[in-house]
């Protein structure tokens, strides 16, 4: 960035929110119009045609949700972005833009539940060759060495916050001509940027931190101008578009993205450090531990290590029970990313799509407890988590 670039701070709260006409209100209004009307029209052709900016149904295109695709296509620095109705939407319809019968795919074990799903049941359908590895650089470099239309990366990864080198993984995509693909959900661009270490595209759950506040479902893809293209001009006729008053509640969000996530990576790395220590957890993940494999990478390519704290408790299943009802400050929901604390076992959450066996092969134990720290203050975190550890 240069010296007049807005940092990431300013682009959150200003990206997106055009200059108001003299006397209207400052906030992006909620646009709910299904349809925009045209007296003149020839206007109204050259509108429909691209040869003129404007609206004309809003399946394809609506002033909110633009306004919500200018800010999140301005924090990940991309050329292009666009929305979709959930982040499983924004996935899916990547994935199928991109993958035709008989191409193939290369992508990790440790990817999100819904994700994972696609690549097991949904593109063996359609005879896409899918290749999934397990999480690790070497593993997957190996199979993208064998061709492949697409690279599909998490990272840090959905539980267990397993951390992927992404220039060098991104560059083995590129040698082989692959699109790649990067979910950047756990991270956000305020602590990675997948554009500016070689993706091609990044998606998000806007669901989770973009939003921040859990009232908002959302998807994005960002990236280069002619790939995003082709992927809006898909989702066109899927309709997995974004409502309208969902894009107005992310864009309230993400005026605060850069806060609450270096809040939420701030406490999530004290917390980290606290429970490492604790004789009832038997192994804490987070990247921002140096004892953590996936530090020395997320160290090089991340800004903070994000808001996520997974950890395993020493007596499983049960301990697990008796541990979180006794949670006072935490939804237990299926959720991350938001302003409160939500807890979980990934397990019988965003894993819950997966058979046992897939579960055993994915490496998510029973006692395992997915933690999105939130935006409370630290200090009562920590007191919480240890009364509702204790015996
Ligand atoms: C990393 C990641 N990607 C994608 C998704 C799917 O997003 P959504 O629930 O908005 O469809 C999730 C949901 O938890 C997620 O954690």
């Amino acid at each position: 960035m240069n010296d007049t670039t807005p940092h990431m701070g300013t682009l959150a709260v200003w990206a997106g929110e055009n200059e108001p006409a003299s006397g209207a209100g400052t906030q992006v209004p909620i646009v709910r119009s299904v349809a925009f009307g045209y007296r003149d029209v020839a206007e109204w052709e050259a509108v429909g045609r691209g040869q003129v900016a404007g609206d004309i149904y809003s399946r394809n295109t609506n002033p909110t949700v633009r306004a919500f695709e200018q800010k999140i296509q301005c924090l990940e620095g991309a050329e292009a972005a666009t929305s979709f109705a959930s982040g499983m939407a924004a996935i899916s319809n990547t994935l199928f833009t991109f993958l035709a019968p008989g191409e193939r795919v290369v992508s990790i074990q440790d990817t999100y539940g819904g994700t994972n799903k696609v690549f097991l049941e949904f593109l063996p359908r359609q005879t896409v060759e899918v290749e999934i590895c397990p999480t690790e650089d070497a593993a997957v470099e190996a199979a993208v060495a064998k061709g492949c239309q697409v690279l599909y990366l998490e990272t840090p990864t959905n539980p267990t916050l397993k951390v992927l080198d992404l220039p060098r993984l991104l560059k083995a995509g590129q040698r082989v001509g692959a699109v790649t693909v990067v979910d950047n959900t756990f991270a956000t661009p305020i602590n990675q940027r997948p554009l500016e270490l070689g993706a091609d595209l990044v998606v998000h759950s806007a669901t989770k931190y973009l939003g921040g506040h859990a009232d908002a479902l959302g998807g994005a893809v960002c990236g280069k101008k002619d790939l995003v293209s082709r992927v809006y001009h898909y989702r066109e006729i899927t309709g997995a578009a974004l409502d309208p008053t969902a894009a107005y509640l992310l864009l309230r969000g993400m005026k605060t993205l850069h806060l609450r996530v270096e809040r939420q990576s701030a406490s999530a790395l004290t917390i980290a450090q606290h429970l490492s220590t604790h004789p009832a957890i038997a192994q804490v993940h987070y990247p921002g531990l140096g004892s953590d494999p996936g530090y020395p990478v997320a160290k090089r390519q991340m800004r903070g290590f994000g808001g996520i704290v997974s950890f395993e408790l020493v007596g499983g299943a049960n301990a697990m029970r008796h541990f979180l009802p006794r949670l006072r400050y935490a939804h237990r929901a299926a959720n991350l990313g938001s302003v409160e604390t939500v807890a979980g076992p990934p397990a019988t959450t965003s894993h819950v799509e997966l058979t046992p066996e897939e579960r055993v092969t994915a490496g998510i134990p029973e006692g395992l407890i997915r933690y999105s720290v939130g935006i409370e203050d630290p200090r009562d975190l920590m007191a919480d988590l240890d009364q509702a550890l204790a015996p």
